[in-house]
C-alpha cells in the first residue's frame, strides 16, 4: 500500500527506494559525471558491466534513453530494426526509433512474445532497389506486453548467433532481465552473453528511484556517452542516484522470486473468477487478464477498483495488466484479489 492508501499494482515502476537506499543516497560521494568524476556512478557502471559480463556500462536516466542509444549505436538512417510486434520499443517509446535513429521497426508477432530465429531470419532484408536493409534485431526479455514472459537462454543464443552470422547486431531490452534470470535460475551474464548491447532498469522491480544502464563493448559505450549528452542525459552529481542503484543491483535481485510467487498466486486465484481469463503463462511479476466475459470495459473495472483503493491499469477495452512488486506484499495482493472479486460479481 502506498502513502495515499492505495494498493498500487499499475507497474513495478511505482516501487519506492528502500531505507538502505535512502541512507546510501544521503551519504553518497559525488562529482561531476560529465567530466567522468562521479565516483559512485563510476562504481555503478563498473559493477553493472561486471554483472552483465560486458566491457563497459553507461548510467542513463531511463530505460527509454538506454534503448534509444542502443538502437543508435547499431544503425544508420534508413535501416530496419526487427522486433516483436508488442515490444516496448515499438509501442511505448514515442517512435524514438524513427525520431532519433531514422529507422523503421519491422514488427514480428511471436507467441508469448518469444521471438524465434526461424521467424526472425525470414524478416531479414538486404539492401535492394525497393527495400531498406535490416541492421538490428531487438529482443525484450522479459516481455512486458506479453505478460512478463521469459525468452529461454537457448532461444536467445540461437537468435544472437544467427544474427551475427548474418552480419547483424542484437540489442536486448532487458528492462526486467533480472526477473528473467530469476525465473530461469540462470545468471544475467549468461542471458546477456550473445547481445551486443543490453539495457536494464534499476527503477522497476529492483526499487531504485531512477535509472537504467546500457552495457556493451568499450568502444560502443564510449560513443553511447556522447549520444547520452546529446539527449540531455549528462546528469552531473547523479551519484546520489547511483548509490541507490548499487543497492538495487546488489541486494534486490535475490527477492524477485517473491514477486513472481505473488503474481502466480494472483493469477491462480483470479482464474477461479468466471469472468476472468488469464491470457498467458505467468512466469514473472506481470499478469495480463481478459474480462470481456464480464460485460464490462477494462477501463470501467479499473475505475471501480480505484474507488475501492486498488490501482490496476487497463491495456485496452478487454485487458488489464497488474504488476507485483516489493511495495505490494502478499497481504496487499490478497486484499486486491478480494476487491477484484467484489467488482466483478
Ligand atoms: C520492457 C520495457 N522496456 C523499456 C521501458 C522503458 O523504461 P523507462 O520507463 O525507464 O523509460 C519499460 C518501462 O516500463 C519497459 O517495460
Amino acid at each position: 500500500m502506498n502513502e495515499t492508501g492505495f494498493i498500487d499494482l499499475r507497474s513495478d515502476t511505482v516501487t519506492r527506494p528502500t531505507a538502505a537506499m535512502r541512507r546510501a543516497m544521503a551519504e553518497a560521494e559525488v562529482g561531476d559525471d560529465v567530466y567522468g568524476e562521479d565516483p559512485t556512478i563510476n562504481r555503478l557502471e563498473r559493477r553493472a558491466a561486471e554483472i552483465l559480463g560486458k566491457q563497459a556500462a553507461l548510467f542513463v536516466p531511463s530505460g527509454t534513453m538506454g534503448n534509444t542509444i542502443g538502437v543508435k549505436l547499431h544503425t544508420r538512417h534508413g535501416q530496419e530494426v526487427i522486433c516483436e510486434a508488442r515490444s516496448h520499443l515499438l509501442e511505448y517509446e514515442l517512435a524514438m526509433l524513427a525520431w532519433f535513429s531514422g529507422c523503421v521497426g519491422r514488427p514480428v508477432r511471436a507467441a508469448g512474445g518469444v521471438l524465434r530465429w526461424e521467424q526472425v531470419k525470414q524478416e531479414i532484408r538486404p539492401l535492394g532497389p525497393h527495400r531498406a536493409p535490416t541492421a538490428l534485431i531487438e529482443l525484450e526479455n522479459t516481455h512486458n506486453m506479453a505478460g512478463g514472459t521469459v525468452t529461454p537462454l537457448e532461444v536467445m543464443t540461437e537468435i544472437c548467433d544467427g544474427a551475427h552470422n548474418a552480419g547483424l547486431k542484437v540489442h536486448l531490452d532487458g528492462a526486467r532481465i533480472f526477473n528473467a534470470a530469476a525465473h530461469l535460475g540462470t545468471t544475467v551474464k549468461d542471458l546477456c552473453a550473445g547481445a551486443d548491447t543490453v539495457m536494464f532498469c534499476l527503477s522497476k522491480g529492483l526499487c531504485a528511484p531512477v535509472g537504467s544502464l546500457l552495457a556493451g563493448e568499450e568502444e560502443a559505450i564510449a560513443r553511447g556517452r556522447l549520444y547520452r549528452k546529446r539527449l540531455g542525459g549528462g546528469m552531473r552529481q547523479a551519484g546520489v542516484l547511483a548509490a541507490a542503484g548499487l543497492i538495487a543491483l546488489e541486494e534486490m535481485p535475490a527477492r524477485l522470486g517473491e514477486d513472481h510467487a505473488n503474481a502466480r498466486f494472483m493469477a491462480e486465484e483470479m482464474a477461479r473468477i468466471p469472468a476472468v481469463r488469464i491470457v498467458h503463462r505467468v512466469e514473472t511479476n506481470l499478469v495480463i487478464f481478459d474480462i470481456s466475459a464480464a460485460g464490462m470495459a477494462a477501463s470501467e473495472l479499473s475505475r471501480k477498483l480505484k474507488e475501492r483503493g486498488v490501482l490496476i491499469n487497463p491495456i485496452d477495452q478487454r485487458l488489464l495488466r497488474l504488476a507485483t512488486h516489493h511495495d505490494a506484499p502478499r497481504a496487499a495482493c490478497e486484499r486486491a484479489l478480494r476487491v477484484i472479486e467484489e467488482c466483478l460479481h
